[in-house]
């Protein structure tokens, strides 16, 4: 049997921290299993977009084969990335975009979709009529733009609904938190909040709980079964919209790349709208693909180990012939 050629892949992740990146990062390795040939370099730059560049030009010295990265800041990491494309390397970029069409591949939710599906959500729960307060991600990061358009566009036609006031969360828990209680109580007719991911959600709904104010709507997106899921079935927020990590189908492409398929350049990933009407389906769906997962993992383990055995008998028999 032809043992196939080692590749490197280097990972260029913007932050790590949160959970839905742990996921990302767990989703791609899941993947990677499958590819004993790929050595896989890890950078994260814990959200700072110089850290960022200089990671990129890390890997790029450590003479990759192919670059994964999902930017921070799209303007920031536009040149690096291009520099790399332009040295021939390929480069996925995941989740948020860089400024350029200098790239191999994209993948990841279609987070102009995620905003309609947010305004329309609105649209129906306030039945056309009532303020709404937007919490957005880093103003510079492409799913924030995206999120944001497109949730304008979906109510722009209710002149009834309006964006009073709108926050920048910086896709961080305490920032939505302590940024969105100074504000809290001039709006006290706020009838919905439309946050940007489920973390920030989470962060405006501790905002109420600790206030005598009512709680209005409180939209998030992520959709994580550990963190959104749990806080639309614990009625903390009224919905989440599912935001796929990727992970998984980056390694996929990468792994085409590098065995010279052709690869479609756009890949827009499946999302849906998650509330109190199909939560708990969506929780058996997601245990359920843990515990296959679980087992696939094991089995994995076993084939490693009668591997182990075969190879060691092997020696023996070889040792025995041989003496
Ligand atoms: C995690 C995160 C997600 C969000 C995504 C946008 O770091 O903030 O919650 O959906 O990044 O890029």
């Amino acid at each position: 049997q032809k043992t196939p050629p080692v590749f490197t892949i280097g990972f260029s992740q913007c932050v790590e921290s949160d959970a839905w990146r742990k996921t990302m990062l767990e989703n791609m390795k899941r993947e990677l299993a499958f590819h004993p040939n790929i050595n896989f370099i890890y950078r994260q730059a814990e959200g700072d977009s110089r850290k960022q560049v200089s990671q990129v030009k890390e890997l790029l010295q450590k003479k990759i084969d192919l670059l994964i990265i999902s930017p921070n800041e799209a303007d920031p990491l536009t040149p690096v990335v291009e520099e790399a494309f332009s040295k021939g390397i390929p480069v996925i970029v995941v989740d948020r975009k860089i400024s350029s069409p200098l790239y191999t591949a994209y993948v990841g939710g279609d987070n102009y979709e995620i905003g309609k599906m947010a305004g329309q959500y609105a649209v129906n729960a306030l039945k056309g009529k009532g303020k709404i307060i937007e919490v957005t991600g880093l103003p510079k990061s492409s799913p924030a733009i995206e999120r944001h358009k497109g949730f304008s566009d979906a109510i722009k036609n209710y002149p009834g609904l309006q964006l009073i006031h709108m926050v920048n969360g910086e896709w961080l828990n305490q920032t939505a938190k302590s940024e969105f209680a100074k504000i809290a109580s001039q709006y006290p007719d706020v009838q919905l909040v439309f946050a940007h991911n489920d973390m920030m959600a989470h962060g405006i709904y501790e905002v109420y709980k600790n206030s005598k104010q009512p709680q209005p709507a409180i939209i998030g997106v992520d959709g994580l079964p550990n963190a959104g899921m749990l806080f639309v079935s614990d009625k903390k927020i009224t919905a989440t919209m599912l935001y796929p990590t990727g992970g998984e189908e980056a390694i996929r492409i990468a792994v085409k790349i590098l065995n010279k398929q052709h690869v479609v350049k756009e890949n827009l990933l499946q999302t849906t709208v998650i509330d109190s009407t199909n939560v708990r389906i969506m929780q058996l769906q997601a245990a359920k693909t843990l515990s296959q997962q679980q087992q696939i993992e094991r089995q994995q383990t076993m084939l490693a180990e009668q591997k182990r055995i075969y190879n060691n008998q092997r020696t023996f028999v070889y040792i025995l012939v041989t003496s």
